[in-house]
């Protein structure tokens, strides 16, 4: 695992998209995982500007993101759908047919979930899994749990994740309860993993994650045994590891 301190939001959204730009000169037809929230909007702005100049290219790109709010329709400009669309689809050469997020309407999750999962392996697995942390230590929405969940499937989400979220509703109660999400046995075989991580209010996770004992209660704990992941936090989320 390589950590690295930035001093801001915008350096670490630098240093995450400097990682993917390089990661996407060398493999321009790369499968991306990729992730919303408030995190890595700014790494996708450098994107779409590193893109708009011409020093790389999504043409050749599949992308596979986390997870989706369940049930939520892709034209809800609250699903995931809605924000990658928004926040770099829309604004970058990708082949939209080349872009996959788990289905917020899906009639039967667990099929849903088998499906996503053979499709991600089917085109070869994700080359770099963009990730960035719940405040509880999840990873796209595998709550704190006894288990480490093996495969996508569906999820009713912690108090905490609905509280963390409200910031982007209305009121908390328009924030959806459950959600479709990648597992952590997903997760676990993508080639390569950026996590992403941006202020104090993420510092105390990011010890017990990189420092704790690997465990299911902090599901971002698990990365301490995947042989390649990259850690970008700005100063602030670094506190309690100095
Ligand atoms: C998003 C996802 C979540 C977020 C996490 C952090 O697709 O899977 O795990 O990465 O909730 O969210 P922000 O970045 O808003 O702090």
């Amino acid at each position: 695992m390589t950590i690295y301190v930035t001093k801001n939001y915008d350096e670490m959204s630098k240093k995450g998209a400097e990682i993917i730009a390089e990661f996407l000169k060398v493999k321009p037809a790369a499968n991306l995982g990729l992730a919303t929230g408030g995190t890595p909007v700014g790494m996708y702005k450098e994107l779409i500007e590193m893109n708009k100049k011409g020093e790389i290219s999504f043409k050749e790109v599949s992308a596979y993101n986390l997870d989706e709010y369940y049930p939520i329709e892709k034209t809800n400009d609250q699903s995931y759908d809605y924000f990658m669309k928004d926040n770099l689809f829309n604004h970058v050469d990708i082949n939209i047919n080349n872009t996959h997020i788990p289905n917020g309407m899906a009639a039967n999750c667990e099929a849903e979930g088998k499906a996503y999962d053979e499709l991600v392996r089917a085109t070869g697995g994700v080359d770099i899994q963009v990730l960035g942390i719940g405040g509880n230590g999840h990873i796209g929405f595998n709550e704190p749990s006894d288990i480490f969940e093996p495969i996508t499937h569906q999820v009713t989400l912690d108090e905490r994740t609905i509280q963390d979220n409200a910031r982007f509703f209305n009121s908390i109660d328009e924030v959806p309860t459950q959600a479709i999400t990648m597992g952590i046995g997903t997760i676990m075989t993508a080639k390569s993993i950026l996590l992403l991580a941006s202020g104090s209010g993420k510092a105390t996770i990011l010890r017990e994650m990189l420092l704790g004992k690997v465990d299911p209660r902090v599901p971002a704990s698990i990365l301490q045994f995947h042989k390649d992941v990259k850690v970008v936090l700005d100063e602030e989320a670094a506190a309690e590891l100095l």
